[in-house]
Order: structure tokens, then C-alpha cells, then sequence
């Protein structure tokens, strides 16, 4: 990465301990603070290119559409509708999302998987091109998924990081403007200091290597929903996971004007015995994202992570009843795909009826982004929830 005159102060407390005088290398003036050291954040050739995606992906109304889904996990998406996992299935099933018209409405990016980057419609446009046609920024999940961390209390950590920087390079000039790497913490596994670590150092190097190549990383260290404990606790662990991701992210001088978090909302475990209306829900999330997150961040784009639709939607919506220092957003799978399949079970004949269902749940996550959203005359199925104990990406 070339070193440039871009020097900023970094948030990190980290910086401010160290015993070194501070010296702005360009002014030449004399350093002021004698105990505080000013940390040069080396910004890439990218660093003005990375700011301005970031940024217009969190724009007003607009969330992500992810459907990054490995082959393996569109085989189960596929199989709830009775369809085999082939090439011209998945390939059928993402043109139908990626050719909805008017999906820029309310949809500023979409995550891809591999083969969908590199695929085309069956009329040869390529999904890319449909995508930026729309308004609609191309992303590409770049991490190789989660293998047991030995040493551990049975959790897992995300391999990908060999070779990272050369596919990344190349995602970028197949048109890929920013990826995505999901690792994930489970509470009931303790979660262990050791898993925290590698999940959160992990991220950062991720963050960095993408930002060197050009691509706006989203960060995601997945809190799974699984166990029966209360809020609290997720409220607890979720301070002490991203409390490691931005210590990790500043030691590896990653651009936070140039990232996009993707939290997983603060809920109590799937099996508590007490649900919690979403103004808790949204006071618990925002409590710990204002005791964690710079406002330098431009966007925190949610994951679902198995709440049903609606729900997901409703508590996006109690998130924006009163201004946050960034864009909170929704970067949904399940929770924006799940009427989409009911709707097409596989049939040309229902792919219109299949797209509306989509815009539908855009329309309305569009609208929990601006606070704006009524779960009034929200369908049976979109209420239904998602969770599958264990569940693996
Ligand atoms: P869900 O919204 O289904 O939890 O998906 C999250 C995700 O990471 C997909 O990119």
C-alpha cells in the first residue's frame, strides 16, 4: 500500500498511549502534544473511491440485498421449493432478483456470490451490468466459510485470507465494489477469548486487503441467534466483540470512512423465554453501537440472521425514529427472500408475481431505513420466523 500525505488522528485509544512526540510530517511545525502520538493511517491508491461507495451505498431509503449464498446454501434455498441445486437453477433464481425493475428504488448494493459475478443472464447480459444499470452496486463475499478453531470450546473461525489480495484484484476488475466477510460468535459455546480474537483479527485483515484492492469492506462478525439467554448477555458479549474488531481495525490502519459494519441486531437467544418488542430491541442495538462505533462509519447494514420478515423490518424501523450518527441500514438474506421463493416455487409463470413479492419487502425495509415503515397489512408467511437452531451458511 503507498504511503501518502493522508494523516488523520485515529480513534483507537490505542493511539493516544504510546510515549512518542507527535510530529504532522508534512507541516514541520513543532509538536504540541508532547505525550500523544498522532497515528498515520496510510490510505491506499483507492482510499477517495472506497469513501464514495461506501457512501452511496448508505443512502437515504437503501439497504443491500444479499444473496451471497455459497452453492451449498442456495441448494437449501432451492430445495424448500422443491428445486435440485444445478447451474441453470441458481442461475435462473438470481436473474429473477437481479432483473426486478425498479429494485434501485430502494436496493444500493447486492451481495454475490462467485459464480453469480461471473455469470450472465440466459439473454447474455451479464448479472454485473444488469446491476449497475440499476443503480445497484456489485459486492462479492470473498471469505471461504467458517472450519472448527481447535483450541476452542467447539467454535468456529472464517478462512480466506491466502490469496485474498489477487482474487480481490480480480473481483475488482470483474466489477465488485466492495465484499463481504462473515465470521460468527456463538454465546452459548461461551463464546471463548480465543474465538473473539480470531474473529476479530481475521475481519480486520480482511478489511484491509479489500481496502488495498479497492473494495469497501463489510465487516460481519455474526452473534448467532442460538441459546436461551436474555438480552443482556447478547448486550454483553456483543461490546466486547466489537470493542476487538476496531481495536484489530485501527493496528491494520484500515479506513473507517471506508468500511460498512454488519451487526447482527441485539436480541435476546431464540430460545429465551421472553421475546422482546422491537423498541427493546432497538435501545439495546443502538446502546451498543453508540458505545462502539465511530461515527466516522458511514453505515450499519443488518443481517437478519433468521428473524422472520416482518420482524426484521419492524425493528430496522424502531432503529430510525430519531437521528443515528450513521445510516442504519438493512443488508438482509432471509428476511428479504423468503416470500420471494414462496411466491415463485421454481415457475416462470410466477416470476412476476415472485419480483413484486421482492420489492415488496425492499419497499418496506426502504421504508424502516427512513423510520417511516407500518406493519399493517404485512402477510401470514411474512411474519413467519426463519431461525434454525444451528444454523450453517
Ligand atoms: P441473513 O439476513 O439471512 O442473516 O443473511 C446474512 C448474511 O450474512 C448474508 O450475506
Amino acid at each position: 500500500m503507498a504511503c501518502s500525505s493522508f494523516v488523520k488522528l485515529n480513534a483507537a485509544a490505542s493511539s493516544w498511549i504510546g510515549g512518542h512526540q507527535s510530529v504532522n510530517s508534512r507541516s514541520g511545525s513543532a509538536p504540541r502534544f508532547s505525550n500523544r502520538r498522532l497515528s498515520v493511517v496510510r490510505a491506499g491508491s483507492y482510499t477517495d473511491e472506497l469513501v464514495k461507495t461506501a457512501k452511496s451505498i448508505a443512502s437515504p431509503g437503501h439497504g443491500i440485498l444479499a444473496i451471497d449464498e455459497s452453492n451449498a446454501t442456495c441448494g437449501k434455498r432451492l430445495a424448500s421449493i422443491g428445486l435440485d441445486n444445478t447451474e441453470t437453477n441458481r442461475q435462473a433464481y438470481r436473474q429473477l432478483l437481479l432483473t426486478t425493475p425498479g429494485l434501485g428504488d430502494y436496493i444500493s448494493g447486492a451481495i454475490l456470490f462467485e459464480e453469480t459475478l461471473y455469470q450472465s443472464t440466459t439473454d447474455g447480459k451479464k448479472f454485473v451490468d444488469c446491476l449497475r444499470d440499476g443503480n445497484i452496486v456489485p459486492g462479492i463475499k470473498v471469505d471461504k466459510g467458517l472450519v472448527p478453531l481447535p483450541g476452542s470450546n467447539n467454535e468456529s473461525w472464517c478462512q480466506g485470507l491466502d490469496g485474498l489480495a489477487s482474487r480481490s484484484a480480480e473481483y475488482y476488475k470483474e466489477g465488485a465494489r466492495f465484499a463481504k466477510w462473515r465470521t460468527v460468535v456463538s454465546i452459548p459455546c461461551g463464546p471463548s477469548a480465543l474465538a473473539v480474537k480470531e474473529a476479530a483479527w481475521g475481519l480486520a485483515r480482511y478489511a484491509a486487503i479489500s481496502q488495498d484492492n479497492g473494495l469497501v469492506p463489510i465487516v460481519e462478525p455474526e452473534i448467532l441467534l442460538d441459546g436461551d439467554h436474555p438480552i443482556e448477555r447478547t448486550l454483553e458479549v456483543a461490546e466486547k466483540v466489537w470493542a476487538e474488531v476496531f481495536y484489530y481495525l485501527a493496528e491494520n490502519n484500515v479506513v473507517f470512512e471506508g468500511i460498512l459494519l454488519k451487526p447482527s441486531m441485539v436480541t435476546p437467544g431464540a430460545e429465551h423465554k421472553q421475546k422482546a418488542s422491537p423498541e427493546t430491541i432497538a435501545n439495546h442495538t443502538l446502546t451498543m453501537l453508540r458505545r462502539r462505533v465511530p461515527p466516522a462509519v458511514p453505515g450499519i447494514m443488518f443481517l437478519s440472521g433468521g428473524q422472520s420478515e416482518v420482524e426484521a423490518t419492524l425493528n430496522l424501523n424502531a432503529m430510525n425514529q430519531s437521528p443515528n450518527p450513521w445510516h442504519v441500514s438493512f443488508s438482509y438474506a432471509r428476511a428479504l427472500q423468503n416470500s420471494v421463493l414462496k411466491a415463485w416455487q421454481g415457475r416462470p409463470e410466477n416470476a412476476e408475481a415472485a419480483q413484486k413479492a421482492l420489492l415488496v419487502r425492499a419497499k418496506a425495509n426502504s421504508l424502516a431505513q427512513l423510520g417511516k415503515y407500518s406493519a399493517e397489512g404485512e402477510n401470514e408467511e411474512a411474519k413467519k420466523g426463519m431461525f434454525v437452531k444451528g444454523y450453517t451458511y
